[in-house]
């Protein structure tokens, strides 16, 4: 007999389960973040009581499982296929009429067309609707089982039918096939904080997707933003997989799979060349990478029919995009110093176009890579830009030496300050360690003054190193010592901006602490986890006095921030500097969290575009102490979009979705008309 919390946890699991997909899957919430929270803590505390009644399918064990030694090994029930490729339209007729001989006579085909995500292929096994083994492709025969990985992907049901109102019959046991990959504005997100935050960037989103997939700590894989779409079902013992690839898409999504919408259902092969261009001119509008289309027979057991050649089943081909990839040659090698002293590699090309874009410097990653991958300076190398990501170099053409090519070797000082080069044992960055290499303070100084940190906006990069080389800055908190008369006498200063540069310092000290935190360019401390640890601890003397073991007990917070953070407050020479900070009178308490009022309150806000009057990050303070949210996408849920001059795909987004649009003026009208 069911017991009451039995029944009712089984049913917080299915609501919340729907709750998930209607927000990471549909992208149409049904309740307030509030009510799921409410919903998600009941199931936390009766689970609690009742710790024999959690199951996998639980929500709450999306990130439980414990670290492996290793992936065990999967066999897969059916040969995991890949594609022929067609790079044009007469290699598509030419597949058709290659078939054509298998075929019968005036046989009339459909086909459906499906975007080629350019992700890594992942098999999903459903047991009586539960999932109960992930894995990757692996040789197509045998591959890996990261089970406990894909369950942290919020998209992936975890048992289905995922709406308990969809009355859909399914096979007691079947095995789906998608792919897993990054999306393209998280993956830059990512590398944004990770620059902020003073650390070396991702290469790519496919190889970001691969490294978090294959993490043996599920944990790791549960803070990267993977989603997956599913597209094919490759077994099945019983009942209810339609024989037609449009009508088995559709019964995929009912049953709660991600499913691509942009697929086309095509009478004939002109169909399916309109849809590739259709495809090809909003590749780059699409929030994942489509390296092409694919062109699937839609009788799914005539193409079954049909068998394969090696790999390739004869029923699809892939239609490829061509790359967004060129060659050109690689003039010279630049380092780049960061903040954070990181000795970055980059890579002077000669100009060349990819994708609508003229590209002329790429980063090379780190000296690693560039020794891995052999490039030479004077190398033809491969270039990859894809969406927001900072263009790449692949590789070289070795092929095409003519033997002048120069080896680039890292360079053993600091190419600015002369001090000798450190690599710490676990990473492949080297680092110029001298706190007061000239060159750093420039980076340094640019940070203090950004848009993240204290916004002073008069205070350009170019101001920033001049200064540093007259040698009227020789530390950060020289900033708030700087004198008219010395600035003065510099080119190029007049009154007028020498004063707007004096007033604009002079505002910036009652930037709250949480943001004089961050602009400090302490590593891993980025917007957010300055946020995190000032409001647990309310000042930066509090933060100076914690220890390692204090700092890791707040929530968000892991060791090695904790660690670099304490080391960072032991330094003597950063101790002076606080001093200096304090004696200029900047802000180290943060205020009291308390909205100043509450007429924004419930509403989400996103901001896009150049506002007249205040910054982004002033926008978002307004919005903020108002009780408002701001987000970084558009979607269902935004209540209202802010945009200024040179608004672009946001603005198009929320005019779509029926978003009400604000300028600032109206925001302004829109807060004094609710309080
Ligand atoms: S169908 C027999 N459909 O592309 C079916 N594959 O280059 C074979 N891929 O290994 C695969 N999107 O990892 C199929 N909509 C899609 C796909 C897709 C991406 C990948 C898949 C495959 C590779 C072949």
């Amino acid at each position: 007999m069911t017991t009451l919390p039995e029944a009712r946890l089984e049913q917080l699991r299915e609501l919340i389960n729907f709750h998930l997909y209607r927000y990471h899957v549909l992208d149409a919430p049904l309740i307030s973040d509030g009510e799921y929270d409410a919903l998600y803590r009941e199931l936390v505390e009766l689970e609690a009581a009742y710790p024999e009644l959690i199951t996998v399918d639980s929500p709450t064990q999306r990130t439980g499982a414990e670290p492996l030694d290793v992936f065990e090994k999967v066999s897969h029930p059916a040969p995991v296929l890949s594609l022929a490729n067609a790079f044009n339209e007469e290699d598509l007729f030419a597949w058709r009429k290659r078939i054509d001989r298998l075929l019968p006579d005036e046989i009339n085909l459909n086909y459906v067309v499906e975007p080629k995500i350019d992700g890594l292929s992942v098999l999903l096994t459903y047991q009586d609707g539960m999932f109960v083994q992930g894995a990757t492709r692996g040789n197509g025969i045998v591959g890996e089982d990261i089970t406990a990985n894909l369950r942290t992907f919020f998209a992936l049901p975890k048992k289905v039918p995922v709406d308990p109102a969809s009355n859909v019959i399914f096979p007691p046991y079947f095995v789906v096939r998608g792919e897993a990959f990054f999306p393209l504005d998280q993956f830059a997100e990512l590398n944004k904080k990770r620059q902020a935050a003073g650390e070396p960037l991702y290469m790519n989103p496919r190889n970001t997707a691969a490294g978090s997939l294959r993490q043996l700590d599920p944990k790791i894989t549960a803070q990267r933003p993977l989603t997956l779409f599913i597209y094919d079902v490759i077994a099945w013992d019983g009942e209810g997989i339609p024989d037609e690839q449009w009508n088995r898409l559709s019964y995929l999504s009912v049953l709660g799979f991600p499913v691509s919408k942009d697929i086309v259902l095509c009478q004939n092969l002109e169909e399916v060349v309109e849809a590739y261009w259709n495809w090809k001119k909003k590749r780059n509008q699409i929030n994942y990478e489509v390296d092409g289309i694919v062109v699937k027979i839609n009788d799914q057991p005539l193409a079954q029919s049909l068998g394969f050649v090696g790999k390739d089943p004869r029923g699809a081909i892939a239609m490829k995009f061509p790359a967004q990839e060129k060659s050109t040659k690689l003039l010279d090698v630049v380092v780049n110093v960061g903040r954070t002293g990181i000795l970055a590699p980059n890579a002077i090309l000669e100009p060349v176009e990819i994708g609508g874009v003229i590209v002329r410097n790429a980063t090379l990653h780190n000296y690693d890579e560039i020794a891995r991958k052999d490039i030479r300076i004077g190398d033809v190398v491969m270039v990859k830009r894809a969406g927001d990501v900072i263009p790449y170099v692949i590789g070289p053409v070795p092929d095409l030496r003519n033997g002048s090519e120069q080896l680039i070797e890292p360079p053993e000082r600091c190419p600015f300050c002369d001090t000798p080069v450190i690599q710490p044992p676990d990473e492949v960055a080297i680092y110029c360690d001298n706190p007061t290499c000239p060159e750093q303070l420039v980076r340094r100084v640019e940070y203090f003054v950004g848009r993240s940190a204290m916004d002073i906006d008069k205070f350009g990069s170019q101001t920033g190193a001049l200064l540093i080389e007259q040698g009227l800055i020789k530390d950060i908190a020289d900033i708030y010592y700087l004198k008219r008369a010395d600035i003065l006498s510099l080119e190029g200063f007049q009154e007028k901006k020498v004063d707007n540069l004096m007033l604009g310092i002079e505002a910036s000290k009652t930037q709250p602490a949480d943001r004089f935190l961050t602009a400090l360019g302490i590593r891993f401390v980025g917007t957010v986890v300055a946020g995190l640890l000032l409001q647990a601890l309310g000042s930066i003397d509090r933060l100076e006095q914690s220890n390692k073991e204090q700092l890791e007990e707040i929530e968000g917070i892991g060791p090695e921030t904790a660690a670099t953070v304490v080391t960072w407050f032991e330094s003597q020479s950063n101790i002076r500097l606080l001093e200096k900070f304090r004696q200029a009178g900047l802000n180290f308490e943060l205020e009291s969290s308390q909205p100043e009022s509450d007429s924004l309150a419930g509403s989400i806000f996103v901001i896009t575009g150049t506002l007249p009057t205040m910054s982004r990050n002033e926008a978002k303070q307004f919005i903020e102490v108002r009780g408002g949210r701001v987000t970084g996408s558009v979607s269902k849920r935004t209540d209202y979009l802010l945009a200024g001059e040179a608004a672009g795909s946001k603005l198009d987004k929320a005019r779509n979705l029926g978003i009400s649009i604000l300028d600032e003026a109206a925001l302004k009208r829109l807060a004094s008309s609710k309080s």
